[in-house]
Parts: structure tokens; sequence; C-alpha cells
């Protein structure tokens, strides 16, 4: 279906939970209480959504939490999403704790590419930021997901002052493995904040004086048209090759790149909240349809929501961004 900018929707983000085993401190520091499990969706409730919004043009599936991999039956769900008629793709995005343990099944319900936060490589700095000692477990998720064949994406947020150096560090892994490292502007949604924001620009200029000249990779034209993706996923990322390396540099550049124009997405909450835009906290609640089973009620709702998909973010005009949940309970 398109939004009524002309973009084509083809991509949803599904939160399956707010629940997640760190407390990054700029997501989801010490505190902050969990919704009731009965205000959650259950996950025949959202395959449910799933199955109605596939009928409206969606294709591709995006797992997310809090982390996701906490929530019991998150394989079972997966493999629902794989077994819609329509799905292309069905991916997941952790924060690898529990990636080692999960990932043999992970491949066994047939997911399409994983992508793992890792900010740092130094232990100590994984604790600062995360609140949890962990470092091991998550790089010990990454090689287990990759030596299993799957394709991992590592995602990394620097901020100024914490981990800004850890770029070179981080990109010794795209050189000695077909892993694609990518770095994310902090965007000022909860606790994000735009002054500890790292700009992308300024970012790849570093990566241009340390490897050369690097080519940006050609992009796939989105299906109806407007924008395009790159052939590495669904998303806002823009990547690069460094001579040499066997995995890409990928930006995601909120603040410094815009990338509205192809937003293909919306997201739904673990409550069954449809959210069009990261930055606004307009959106359409689909639970007390799916749970009364009025699927034409839940397909008229999604439609609404899609057709209400407002033109781009705001994040530069703080006043504006309206959008005052936790990172952890959008699913980023
Ligand atoms: P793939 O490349 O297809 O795997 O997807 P992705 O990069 O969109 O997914 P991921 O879950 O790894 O998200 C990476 C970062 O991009 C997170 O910080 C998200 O918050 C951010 N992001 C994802 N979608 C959007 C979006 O529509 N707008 C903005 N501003 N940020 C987004
Ligand atoms: N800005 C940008 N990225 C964020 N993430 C969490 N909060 C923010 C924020 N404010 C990232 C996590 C994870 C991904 C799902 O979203 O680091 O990699
Ligand atoms: Fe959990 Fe990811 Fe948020 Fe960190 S960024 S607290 S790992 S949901």
């Amino acid at each position: 279906m398109k939004d009524s900018y002309g973009r084509v929707i083809d991509y949803m983000r599904i939160s399956i939970t707010d629940r997640c085993n760190l407390r990054c401190r700029y997501c989801m520091p010490d505190g902050i209480k969990s919704i009731p499990m009965e205000q959650i969706l259950t996950l025949e409730e959202i395959a449910e959504v799933c199955r109605i919004a596939s009928e409206l043009g969606i294709t591709k599936f995006k797992v997310t939490g809090g982390e996701p991999l906490v929530r019991k039956g998150c394989m079972e769900l997966i493999r629902m999403l794989k077994a819609l008629p329509y799905t292309e793709q069905v991916t997941l995005t952790t924060n690898g704790i529990l990636l080692a343990a999960y990932a043999k099944e992970l491949k066994e319900v047939g997911i399409d590419g994983v992508n793992v936060s890792l900010d740092t490589l130094c232990a100590e700095k994984f604790a600062e930021i995360t609140g949890y000692d962990r470092l091991k477990d998550v790089l010990e998720g990454i090689r287990t997901a990759h030596m299993l064949g799957l394709k991992v994406k590592i995602n990394t947020v620097l901020q100024k002052g914490v981990n800004e150096g850890e770029w070179e560090a981080l990109l010794q892994i795209a050189k000695e493995t077909p892993i694609d490292v990518r770095f994310i502007e902090m965007m000022p949604i909860g606790h994000g904040s735009r002054k500890a924001s790292v700009s992308n620009q300024e970012l790849l200029e570093k990566i241009r004086g340390k490897y050369g000249e690097m080519t940006e990779e050609a992009k796939k034209q989105q299906s109806g048209g407007r924008g395009a993706f790159s052939g590495h996923g669904n998303g806002p990322a823009v990547y690069y090759q460094i001579p040499g390396f066997q995995g890409s540099v990928g930006f995601i550049s909120a603040l410094h790149g815009k990338f509205c124009d192809s937003c293909n997405r919306i997201r739904m909450t673990a409550e069954g909240f449809i959210k069009p835009c990261l930055c606004y906290d307009t959106g359409i609640s689909i639970k007390e349809a799916v749970r009364n089973h009025q699927p034409e009620e839940v397909r008229r709702l999604l439609v609404q929501a899609i057709s209400e998909k407002p033109e781009a973010h705001c994040f530069e005009k703080k006043e504006e961004i309206t959008e005052k949940r936790e990172m952890s309970r959008i699913g980023g």
C-alpha cells in the first residue's frame, strides 16, 4: 500500500516486548517500569495483525524489542511470519546477549538477517554503556550466528565523550569478516540526546582519512518508484566499501542525512499501537480490534495509520518531537 506521499509501505517493525536484559543509558536506563503483561499483545495477536498487514502489502517484518529474544515464543512468531504467503523477509534486531543460545533455532526458523547492537569492544565501556558486564556474551553471539551462516550486521551508536573513538576497533570486524558495521547517529528520542550524537558526516571524513577514498554502494530502486535501498537491508543505511574489507561500513544518519523520502515502514509497539513515524506520538491502537477478533477493523485501522503517515521526522526541531516513549518501547 502507498501512503499519502506516494511511498510504498511494505515493511513493518514489530516490538514484541518492552523488556530488556540490558539497560543502555540512552535507551532504557534503570528504573523504567515494564508494561504489565496483560497489556501486551499475545504472540497469536501479533501474528494476526501481521497476517492482515501482509494482505495490505507488508512483505518484510523486523522483529525488535526491548530485547526480542527475552520473549518466550519469539522463534514460534518468526516461524509464523515466515509462513505468511507474501512474506519476503523476516529479520531480527537484538542486543546479542541471548544470540549464541538462539542462533541455531533462528537458522532453523529461517531468519533472513540479524542486526546486533554493539557500541564498544572494551569490556569496561560495555558495562558503563549497558549496565552489565556481558560483552563476551555478545561477541559469542555474533560469532555463533556468523559461523552458522546467518547474515549479521552490527549496529553502533557512537556518543561524544563515551565511545566516539571506538569506530576504529569496531571496523576491524568488517575488515576480517563479511559482517557490516553500521554507525547510527543517536536520535533525540527517549533518553537519546542530540548533544551526545556523533555526526556521521564527520565520522565518514575520519574513516576516509584513515582508509582513503571509499565507494558508496549503489542502491536499488524501491518497488513503488520513490526512494531507493541498499542491497544490504531494507532500512535507511547508506553503505560504503573500504578497499580490502570483507564487510561494508554503513551509516544511519537520521540527523545529518534525512532519509524520510524513501521511508517504507510502520511500527507496532508491544501494546499494539501502530506508529507511522518514529518522531511523533501519533498513531492508532489496534489492540481492542484484534482482541475482539475483528479482522476488518484491524485492517481499517492499519490503512488509516498508513494514510496518516507524516512526510518526515522533525529531529532538527526539538520542540516539534512529540514522541515521549522510551526507545525500548518503540523498538528503534
Ligand atoms: P535493515 O537494514 O533492513 O536490517 O533494517 P534497519 O537498519 O532499519 O534496522 P535496525 O533495527 O537495525 O535499526 C537500526 C537503526 O535504525 C536503529 O537505531 C533504528 O532506530 C533506526 N531506524 C530504523 N528505522 C528508522 C526510521 O524509519 N527512521 C529513523 N529515524 N530511524 C530508523
Ligand atoms: N538513537 C539511535 N539509535 C538508538 N538505539 C536505541 N536508542 C537509540 C537512539 N536514541 C538503537 C540501539 C539498537 C537499535 C535497535 O536502536 O542501539 O542498535
Ligand atoms: Fe536493551 Fe537495545 Fe535498549 Fe540497550 S538499546 S536497553 S539492548 S533495547
